[in-house]
């Protein structure tokens, strides 16, 4: 039996994956995996035990034993609420320090294999659309389609900041970049699964591109092969 097809979404944090994914969701009707949600998980599921994050063995079994439920949401910024333990956390997972942690266990070799069934699962019929790091070099290297989408970290700053001014969060521009710079280097320099293009990957650099743009040049790419 052939297995349902998956595009693959890469790239830097504040590219805009999520929107790009969404959007493909939409036009396509294909399931979705936010991977980034699943390591961000993990590392606030981790905090919430009291856990160091460095502690690779208790953090992977949080990982593997998460209990989590993706339910599509009728209104707000996202398109999911995430149920932690049966508690909403769809804005707590969304914070700059959420993200740190998250990129802070991402790098541990034993929370990557913990998460990789999890991940695989989402491959349901239709198809797929999985937005993350390592999704075309790592978790579906058979995916029909690799999209990886960046932008400078200035620009991925600057949308990041009005996300989060959107939702009231206090945050400062400054910070944020510091913050996106440290994250890129973490997450392309860890041994395992680091942030690149997968070879077969199509490169899409949004910086200067507005959104509609950035869906239609991906569009071009997915509707020669997804029809
Ligand atoms: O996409 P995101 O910002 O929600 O991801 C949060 C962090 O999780 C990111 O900085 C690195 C890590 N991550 C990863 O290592 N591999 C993935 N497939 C997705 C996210």
């Amino acid at each position: 039996m052939t297995e349902p097809v998956v595009i693959a979404i890469d790239g830097p944090s504040g590219a805009g994956k999520g929107a790009v994914t969404q959007h493909l969701a939409q036009r396509t009707g294909f399931q979705v995996l936010d991977s980034g949600a699943l390591y961000r998980l993990t590392g606030f599921a981790a905090r919430l035990d009291g856990l160091e994050l460095s502690d690779a063995p208790s953090v992977a079994a949080v990982a593997r034993g998460l209990n989590v439920r993706f339910v599509p949401a009728q209104s707000g910024h996202e398109p999911f609420e995430v149920m932690l333990r049966g508690v909403d956390v769809t804005d707590s997972i969304r914070t700059d320090q959420a993200g740190v942690d998250a990129s802070t266990v991402a790098a541990l070799p034993m929370v990557r294999a913990a998460l990789g069934d999890r991940q695989q699962a989402f491959r349901q019929a239709p198809g797929l659309i999985a937005d993350g790091r390592d999704m075309g070099t790592v978790v579906f290297k058979d995916a029909l389609v690799k999209i990886f989408l960046t932008a400078s970290a200035e620009i991925r700053a600057e949308r990041r900041y009005n996300q989060l001014k959107n939702k009231d969060m206090d945050v400062s521009l400054a910070a944020l970049l510091e913050s996106i710079q440290a994250r890129d280097a973490r997450d392309s320099n860890r041994a395992v699964a680091p942030l690149k293009p997968a070879e077969d990957a199509v490169v899409i650099d949004s910086s200067g591109m507005p959104l509609e743009a950035v869906h239609e040049a991906i569009w071009a790419v997915v509707s020669k092969v997804v029809t």
